[in-house]
């Protein structure tokens, strides 16, 4: 039977905001395989793209100053958002780049063009769901090292060598 006791606590517990869950470990993906990144997605002038887990925003920060897209990061590191956006701010991009502070699972991707993700294959499979149900027709999305599981990638790049001794590989899939 249930009390009034239990209702008001399943109540309690599900008006809690959840805890941000952290998807990947703070790992930067080195410049020139950035540049990689976004020339493979085709990212274009005006175009809109988000970074999930921006990091120091490097992403963001040459899709907006090197492809002119309209760039945002999701990042819930405090100190990397406060990095991040001093960066933007002091480069002078903050009309066309920002970083939400924030959770990447609970942000809205309905509008965007292009999509990076650089997170752990578990993390590809839980944010997988949430991005076919937002993703509008034509999106391109970009995954470094890790697929996105359930998704058949259109094409796969391996980069032999980041100049550090590193490859890399990138999943390009069209939604
Ligand atoms: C592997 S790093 C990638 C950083 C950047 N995208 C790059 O490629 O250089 C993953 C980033 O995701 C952030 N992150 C992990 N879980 C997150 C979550 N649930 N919401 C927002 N950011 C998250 C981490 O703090 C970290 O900065």
């Amino acid at each position: 039977m249930i009390t009034a006791a239990t209702l008001a606590l399943t109540l309690l517990v599900a008006q809690q905001p959840k805890e941000t869950e952290k998807l990947a470990p703070y790992y930067p993906t080195p410049d020139s395989v950035v540049q990689k990144m976004l020339e493979v997605v085709g990212l274009k002038k005006g175009e809109k793209m988000v970074d999930l887990g921006s990091g120091d925003g490097r992403i963001v920060i040459m899709a907006a100053k090197k492809f002119g897209a309209d760039a945002t990061g999701i990042e819930f590191d405090e100190a990397l958002y406060k990095q991040s956006s001093a960066k933007i701010k002091s480069l002078g991009l903050d009309k066309t780049a920002r970083i939400i502070h924030g959770d990447i699972m609970v942000q809205d991707y309905s509008q965007m063009d292009v999509i990076t993700i650089y997170l752990l294959p578990l993390s590809n499979e839980k944010v997988r769901p949430m991005l076919d149900k937002q993703l509008k027709k034509g999106t391109r999305v970009v995954a470094h090292d890790f697929e996105v599981g359930g998704w058949n990638p259109e094409k796969t790049i391996t980069i032999e060598d980041d100049g550090e001794g590193r490859s890399h590989t990138l999943f390009l899939y069209l939604r």
